[in-house]
C-alpha cells in the first residue's frame, strides 16, 4: 500500500517500515500515526511477514518525537485522546505482536521516538543515535508509554533522571544501560538488524510468538509467569513443529517449520 509518510519494503519475509519525513526529523504527526497504525496491522495480517524493522529516513533522526506543531491546539480532552489512541493503535500493538518488531534507531529517538523504539521487542542503534524523553521541556510527561517502558528497561533511578531532566544520552550510554542491544555504524545498522531477524525467522513461528508473550508477561511484573510458561510449553509440545524440530535434530538436518 502506498503511504504518504512511510516507505515500506517486504524482502525475504522481513517488512521494513521507514518513517519518511526527514525534513521534520520524522516527527510523528497525525498522518504518520494513522499510517503507522495501518502498517502495524499489515504485520499482524500478512502471512508473508515473519518479522519487521522500524527505522527513520535520512541519517539524522529515527523519530524526533511527536509533531510539536500540533501541540498548540492541545487541551485536556484531545490530549488524553491522542495518548490513548497512540498507545492502543500503535505502541501496545507493536509490543504485543506475535512477530518480532525491532527498532533500528538511526539517529535522534526523542519523546515519541524513544517510546516507539521502546515499544519494539528490542533495539539496535547507529553510533550517532541519541535517546531522550524531553516532554518536561514542553510542560508534559511522556504519553506513549515512556514512563513505564523506560523504567522497565533501565530501572527506576536512571529512568527518573532522564525523564525529569529531559537530557539526551548517546548510543554507547544507551548500550551500557541496556536500552539498546547493539550499536552499529550508520551504514551497517540495517544489515545487522536484518541478520538477527534472519536467525529468528528460521525458528518455529508459534514458539517465537509464545516466547514474545512470555517475556512481555515477565516484564510487566506479573507474578504467575512461571505458570504461563508451563501452559505455553504444553501447548507447543502438541504442535507439528516440535516433531519436525526434534526429528530434524536427530536426522542432522535443518528443520522445515510450517507454523503448525
Ligand atoms: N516536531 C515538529 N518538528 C520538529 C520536531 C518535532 N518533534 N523535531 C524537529 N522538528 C523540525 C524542526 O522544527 C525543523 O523544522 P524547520 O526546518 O521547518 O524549522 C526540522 O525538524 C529540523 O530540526 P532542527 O531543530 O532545525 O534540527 P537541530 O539539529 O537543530 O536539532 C533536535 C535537532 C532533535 C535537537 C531538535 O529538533 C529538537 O529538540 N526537536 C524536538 C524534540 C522533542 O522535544 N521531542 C519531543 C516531543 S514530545
Amino acid at each position: 500500500m502506498p503511504y504518504q509518510t512511510l516507505l515500506t519494503d517486504l524482502t525475504e519475509n522481513i517488512y521494513i517500515i521507514t518513517i519518511n519525513r526527514p525534513d521534520k526529523l520524522n516527527a510523528l504527526n497525525k498522518v504518520v500515526i494513522e499510517e503507522l497504525s495501518d502498517a502495524i496491522n499489515e504485520i499482524y495480517n500478512n502471512p508473508e511477514i515473519k518479522s519487521a524493522i522500524i527505522t527513520g529516513s535520512g541519517t539524522k533522526a529515527f523519530v524526533a518525537g511527536a509533531d510539536i506543531s500540533e501541540f498548540t491546539a492541545l487541551n485536556s480532552e484531545n490530549g488524553k485522546a491522542l495518548a490513548e489512541k497512540g498507545q492502543k493503535s500503535i505502541f501496545n500493538k507493536i509490543e504485543n505482536a506475535a512477530k518480532p518488531i525491532v527498532a533500528a534507531v538511526n539517529g535522534f529517538a526523542l519523546g515519541g521516538g524513544c517510546e516507539l523504539a521502546m515499544a519494539c521487542h528490542f533495539r539496535l542503534a547507529s553510533d550517532n543515535a541519541k535517546f531522550g524523553q524531553p516532554e518536561v521541556n514542553l510542560g508534559l510527561v511522556p504519553g506513549y508509554g515512556g514512563t513505564q517502558r523506560l523504567t522497565h528497561l533501565i530501572g527506576k533511578g536512571k529512568a527518573m533522571e532522564l525523564i525529569l531532566t529531559g537530557n539526551m544520552i548517546d548510543a554507547n550510554e544507551a548500550l551500557r544501560l541496556g536500552l539498546v542491544n547493539h550499536v552499529a555504524t550508520q551504514e551497517n545498522l540495517l544489515n545487522e538488524t536484518k541478520k538477527i531477524l534472519q536467525t529468528i525467522n528460521s525458528k518455529a513461528p508459534l514458539a517465537i510468538a509464545e516466547a514474545i508473550a512470555l517475556v512481555n508477561y515477565a516484564a510487566s511484573g506479573n507474578a504467575n509467569g512461571l505458570l504461563k510458561e508451563i501452559e505455553a510449553f504444553g501447548k507447543l509440545s502438541g504442535t507439528a513443529d516440535v516433531k519436525e524440530g526434534a526429528t530434524a535434530f536427530l536426522e542432522k538436518r535443518k528443520p522445515n517449520f510450517t507454523g503448525k
